[in-house]
């Protein structure tokens, strides 16, 4: 979407004059590291080049009003600054709303109301952050429209994840709203979850590209089950801090988690726990291969991220499983695994430049032929986090 268009849809919809500023926020693909961001470890994701564009111009009173391009049969939400409660659900505009929401209990007073549209390029339900990218623009809306200088990137993203945790109920960790709001082109973002110490390492494949495969499905209680995970891997933490020291999964490596996994009790979640603790060393091991120029290791760590989502921390559905194994006969292919939350969504691979095409053509027809619908494929440029345009 250009600037141009933007200005021109929200003039359209709003009418009036007064100066009206425009940015971006990106979605964003995680190569590995999943389910690791609330279990204080390393993820390891980078920001994509599609996601929400936000045109937004200050009021003279409370009223906020919200418009989607995207949503045209919504037409335009109005609330006022003093109306904003979380668990409302009255739709997308729960995210910018929640934001502001944030803003102020952070002591950023938003002295008047704005109007506010937005378009998106994300696909619905794919699981690759458009609600992330939504927030992380919205806040860095409000910190240019009412000059909040001290606000850093990273504490957008804080704000981001504080909004969607506290006023749209998904417990999520910090990598979405991260890697939204830090993503560097051709760089993916080591994280440390703990610390929020980052570093960027570019993505250089050599040979090979990544390629998003879009499941097109997205199972109902997706968030219900993320909770469930979460609460989970708390509960084995508990029993864990009974015999040994630790603040959280990500203090452990494999070798301490073997000696004390029998501290906890349920066997559920000694296997999310172990998913957390091992997923959280492939993670860091992952970075060095890439960094030492070993695809083919760091795609060997994807394949076992992906045993691991779906074997221990049983986030994997039958139509992902069905374009992991299909992806992983494919020669050529170097890795492959579920991304993001799960339960549908989509894969990421790492293919062989001469392979990109063949992939597509053999997996599109065998996912269609055994799900009974078509998937989507995106090959990945990795982008910058969020923008004004
Ligand atoms: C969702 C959450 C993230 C992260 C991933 C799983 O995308 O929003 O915080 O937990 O799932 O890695």
């Amino acid at each position: 979407m250009k600037k141009e268009q933007l200005l021109q849809k929200f003039k359209e919809i709003y009418g009036g004059d007064g100066e009206i500023r425009c940015f971006f926020a990106p979605g964003r693909v995680n190569l590995i590291g999943e389910h690791t961001d609330y279990n204080g470890g390393h993820v390891f994701p980078c920001a994509l080049t599609i996601g929400t564009y936000g045109a937004i111009r200050r009021r003279d009173d409370d009223r906020l009003r919200f418009y989607s391009i995207n949503f045209p049969e919504t037409g335009i939400t109005e609330t006022d600054l003093a109306h904003l409660r979380p668990g409302q659900e009255s739709g997308w505009s729960d995210y910018p709303q929640g934001i502001v929401w944030t803003f102020e209990k952070r002591g950023y007073h938003i002295p008047k109301g704005f109007d506010f549209l937005i378009s998106g390029n994300i696909p619905a339900g794919s699981g690759l952050s458009s609600s992330a990218s939504l927030e992380v623009l919205t806040g860095l809306m409000l910190k240019e429209l009412y000059g909040f200088e001290k606000i850093t990137m990273p504490e957008i993203a804080q704000i981001g994840q504080y909004s969607e945790n506290h006023f749209n109920g998904m417990n999520c960790g910090i990598m979405d709203q991260f890697a939204s709001a830090m993503g560097k082109k051709d760089h993916a973002i080591f994280l440390d979850t703990a610390s929020l110490e980052y570093e960027y390492a570019p993505v250089k494949l050599d040979h090979a590209k990544i390629v998003i495969v879009n499941s097109k499905v997205k199972h109902s209680l997706v968030d219900s089950a993320y909770n469930e995970r979460r609460i989970q891997c708390e509960t084995a933490l508990k029993d864990l801090q009974k015999v040994t020291k630790l603040k959280t999964l990500g203090d452990l490596s494999r070798e301490d988690f073997e000696q004390h996994e029998m501290a906890i009790q349920d066997p559920i979640c000694r296997m999310r726990a172990r998913h957390a603790v091992c997923e959280n060393q492939r993670t860091v091991e992952a970075v060095q291969a890439l960094k030492a120029g070993k695809i083919s290791e760091f795609g060997r760590l994807m394949n076992a991220s992906h045993v691991s989502l779906r074997d221990d921390y049983q986030v994997s559905c039958e139509e992902i499983d069905v374009l992991v194994n299909l992806a992983w006969e494919i020669p050529g292919v170097l890795g492959a695994r579920i991304t993001g939350g799960g339960f549908g969504g989509c894969t990421v691979n790492i293919v062989e430049n001469d392979m990109v095409d063949g992939f597509q053509n053999i997996v599109g027809e065998s996912y269609e032929k055994k799900v009974g619908h078509r998937a989507e494929f995106y090959v990945v440029d990795v982008g910058d986090g969020a923008y004004a345009l």
